[in-house]
């Protein structure tokens, strides 16, 4: 089976996550929620350690850790983010499974941009700030989290734009990447959108 990459990037809480999930079961792709490994690295960094170190030292242990969604968490991946060093120590490993057998897609901020600027099929999913902001504190008051909506909009606004601001690799719309605004969409109107891309591509490769 020969590679090919689904790039999938967006800003926080667009709906990335699901819509990588539900194409990756479809076509029986590996998925790699790259956020999480920024997450793991700033998790070390709270924790203690150097980014650079931490992203270097990085194990599958450290991304199953149950406590890698908190806000706090949020704000230091965007903080370590931002940090050259740290990108560059993430990336052959987010390359070579970009270009594993049988498929895969990667989400997060920079996958169509800078890590795999050759992949296949390239999304760019997006909402409107208050949607995005009001998904995220359904699901952290579902987890039990005391916050407010503003908290999360507020947070939400700041870590965008650290992201879109950051000299290296900032989140923006790749040239030839398919853009999901999701904003008035259903998830399953978002994934049937994102499945027709990919099989409108797989035929003609
Ligand atoms: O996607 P998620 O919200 O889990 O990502 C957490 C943080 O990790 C983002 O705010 C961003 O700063 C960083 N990130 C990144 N590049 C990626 C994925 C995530 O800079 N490819």
């Amino acid at each position: 089976m020969t590679a090919f990459t689904v790039a999938i990037d967006g800003p926080a809480a667009a709906g990335k996550g699901t819509i990588s999930k539900a194409v990756a079961d479809r076509f029986g792709f590996a998925h790699l929620d790259t956020g999480l490994l920024y997450r793991a690295v700033g998790r070390r960094v709270l924790d203690g350690a150097d980014a650079v170190e931490a992203a270097g030292q990085l194990e599958a242990d450290d991304l199953d850790r149950g406590d890698l969604r908190t806000p706090e968490v949020s704000r230091a991946a965007s903080r370590v983010a931002a940090d050259p060093g740290v990108r560059a120590a993430l990336a052959a490993f987010q390359r070579r499974f970009a270009r594993r057998a049988g498929g895969a897609v990667l989400d997060g901020r920079d996958i169509g941009t800078v890590i795999c600027p050759e992949a296949e099929v390239k999304l760019f999913v997006t909402a409107s700030d208050e949607t995005r902001a009001r998904r995220r504190f359904e699901e952290l008051r579902g987890k039990g989290l005391e916050t407010s909506f503003e908290t999360v909009l507020a947070d939400q606004r700041a870590r965008d734009a650290q992201d879109a601001g950051r000299a290296d690799a900032p989140l923006a719309v790749a040239g030839d990447a398919v853009v999901i605004d999701t904003t008035e969409m259903t998830i399953e109107a978002a994934v049937g959108r994102a499945v027709a891309e990919i099989e409108r591509v797989r035929r003609s490769v």
